[in-house]
């Protein structure tokens, strides 16, 4: 690869495996217990809110048990090695837990919320929080009860900063995706916006993703050990 100056990483739930949070489609990922209809769209909230609360909660408090990876680590390395050579590292994940943020990262957007962020349906207000939420907890600023809800991108509902990350596609030499099953859009898209624009792409997962075949290179095995060993690559050569 030529000399890369400015990099888009994109993650999944792979990512933060190795740190002890369940993925979502792997054997014994979390949409085997529970189904997407009920606990990730707007149409499972309004039907059964409690059931909704309580699986968002039950993930917002295990974050206070986990500790970002290597992997996680490695990229804030690179995220302060590339703007020291002039360059720049945008994460975008599609993780709503905080270790890249713990892990020392930046530039971090969250396109499909944060389970730390919480949104009052009353007055719009977004605010952080690491508490647990019950249709009896109240809008710390229009006191409205019942109408705070997780701020996560459900299905059906727009992700986030989409603008801002097809911009940095745009800007990037190198497209990287790491830890995502590509099976979401528009997540799952940007692999193919960075191959019409030319640039360099590679993906570090597991196994191959849906979309494997767009990436020039697919580097197989866990993140934890794949991305400190990419990142030394980059800011070495
Ligand atoms: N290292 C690297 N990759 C891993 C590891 C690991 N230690 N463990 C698992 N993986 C890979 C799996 O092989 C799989 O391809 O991570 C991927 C996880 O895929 P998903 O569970 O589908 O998670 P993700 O791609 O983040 O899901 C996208 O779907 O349900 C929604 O909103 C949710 O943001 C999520 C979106
Ligand atoms: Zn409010």
């Amino acid at each position: 690869m030529s000399k890369i100056k400015n990099i888009v990483v994109l993650t999944g739930a792979g990512i933060s495996a190795e740190s002890g949070i369940r993925t979502f489609r792997d054997t014994g990922g979390l949409w085997e217990d529970h189904s997407i209809e009920e606990v990730a769209t707007p149409e499972g909230y309004a039907a059964n809110p409690e059931l909704v609360l309580g699986f968002y909660n039950a993930r917002r408090a295990q974050l206070s048990s986990v500790e970002p990876n290597p992997a996680h680590t490695a990229l804030s390395r690179l995220e302060k090695g590339l703007i020291g050579q002039g360059g720049y590292l945008t994460i975008v994940t599609q993780n709503v837990d905080d270790l890249h943020e713990r892990g020392g990262a930046e530039n971090v957007i969250h396109m499909h919320g944060e389970l730390l962020s919480q949104w009052c349906r009353s007055c719009n207000h977004k605010f952080k929080s690491s508490e647990s939420f019950t249709l009896q907890s109240q809008c710390p600023k229009c006191s409205a009860g019942g109408k705070v809800r997780p701020d996560i991108v459900w299905f059906g509902e727009m992700p986030y900063y989409m603008d801002t990350i097809e911009m940095s596609v745009t800007n990037c030499d190198l497209f990287v995706s790491i830890g995502t099953s590509g099976a979401v859009y528009p997540a799952a898209g940007y692999v193919q916006m960075a191959r019409g624009l030319g640039k360099q792409t590679l993906e570090i997962n597991l196994e191959r993703s849906e979309g494997s075949h767009f990436f020039h290179e697919t580097r197989l095995g866990k993140a934890g050990e794949l991305v400190p060993a990419w990142v030394d690559e980059v800011l070495n050569g």
